[in-house]
C-alpha cells in the first residue's frame, strides 16, 4: 500500500468523516471541530480548501489506495507573518505508527520549497503530544521552545511546543544530504516509498 498527498476532492467527504470523527484526534487539536464530524462537515471543509487562495493555503488529502485516510496543510500567516505558514495534520487512527505522517510532512516541506516563497513552516502541539512531537523531530523541524501555559484544552490548561523548520531566502529547507537520506530510509519499506516523487 502506498501513502501519497494529493488535492482534496468532493468524494473524500465520506473518508474524511470517518477518519475526523475520532475523539483522541480532536483532543490534539483546535477547538472548533464538530464531534461527531459529519460527512456534510467534511464536504464543507473540502469546499473551502478547493476554494481558497492557492498561494495562501495548501491543504492536501493523504491517501492510500486512493482513499483520503488524513489531513494536511500549511497556512500561509498574514502581515508581518506573510513568509510564515503554520502546518497542522491528522491522520485516521488505524494508520498510525507506519511513519506515515512524516513523511507527509516531508513530501509537502518540500513542494513548498520548490513552490513557495515561505520561509519558515511552524507547528504547536501540545507539549504532551509525543507521536507529532516525534513526527516534526523526524521530519526535520527544530524546537524552538516551550509556551508555557499556552492553551486551554477540554478544560486542561496546557504547555505548547513550537517547532520550526526554515531557511534562508533562495535555499530549500532541506539540504541534499538530509534529503537523500530520508528517501533511502523509505525506500525499502513497500508501505511508504511511494511518497517522494
Ligand atoms: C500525531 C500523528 C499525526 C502521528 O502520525 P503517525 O503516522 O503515526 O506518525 P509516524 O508513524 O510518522 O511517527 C510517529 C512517531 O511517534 C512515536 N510515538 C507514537 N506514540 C508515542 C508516544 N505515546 N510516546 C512517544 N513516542 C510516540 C512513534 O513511535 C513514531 O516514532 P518512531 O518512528 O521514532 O518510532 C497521529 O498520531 C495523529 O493523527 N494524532 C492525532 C492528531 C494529532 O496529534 N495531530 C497533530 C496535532 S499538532
Amino acid at each position: 500500500m502506498n501513502c501519497t498527498i494529493r488535492e482534496w476532492r468532493l468524494s473524500d467527504a465520506a473518508d474524511l468523516a470517518a477518519a475526523l470523527s475520532n475523539p483522541k484526534i480532536l483532543d490534539r487539536l483546535r477547538d472548533g471541530i464538530p464531534y461527531p464530524y459529519t460527512e456534510a462537515d467534511a464536504r464543507a471543509y473540502i469546499e473551502a480548501m478547493l476554494s481558497a487562495d492557492r498561494d495562501s493555503t495548501f491543504a492536501f488529502a493523504i491517501c492510500a489506495d486512493g482513499r483520503a485516510i488524513g489531513s494536511i496543510g500549511a497556512f500561509r500567516q498574514g502581515n508581518i507573518h506573510v513568509r510564515t505558514a503554520e502546518l497542522g495534520y491528522y491522520l485516521a487512527e488505524p494508520y498510525w505508527g507506519r511513519g506515515w505522517m512524516t513523511l507527509a510532512v516531508r513530501t509537502l516541506c518540500e513542494k513548498l520549497s520548490r513552490e513557495t516563497d515561505l520561509l519558515r513552516i511552524y507547528a504547536e502541539p501540545f507539549a504532551d503530544n509525543a507521536a507529532s512531537r516525534r513526527v516534526l523531530e523526524k521530519a526535520g523541524f527544530s524546537l524552538e521552545g516551550i509556551l508555557r501555559r499556552n492553551a486551554v484544552k477540554n478544560g486542561r490548561v496546557l504547555d505548547m511546543a513550537m517547532y520550526a523548520l526554515i531557511r534562508a531566502p533562495g535555499e530549500e529547507f532541506f539540504p541534499n544530504a538530509i534529503r537523500e537520506a530520508a528517501v533511502s530510509a523509505s525506500a525499502g519499506d513497500n508501505d511508504t516509498a511511494g511518497i517522494f516523487r
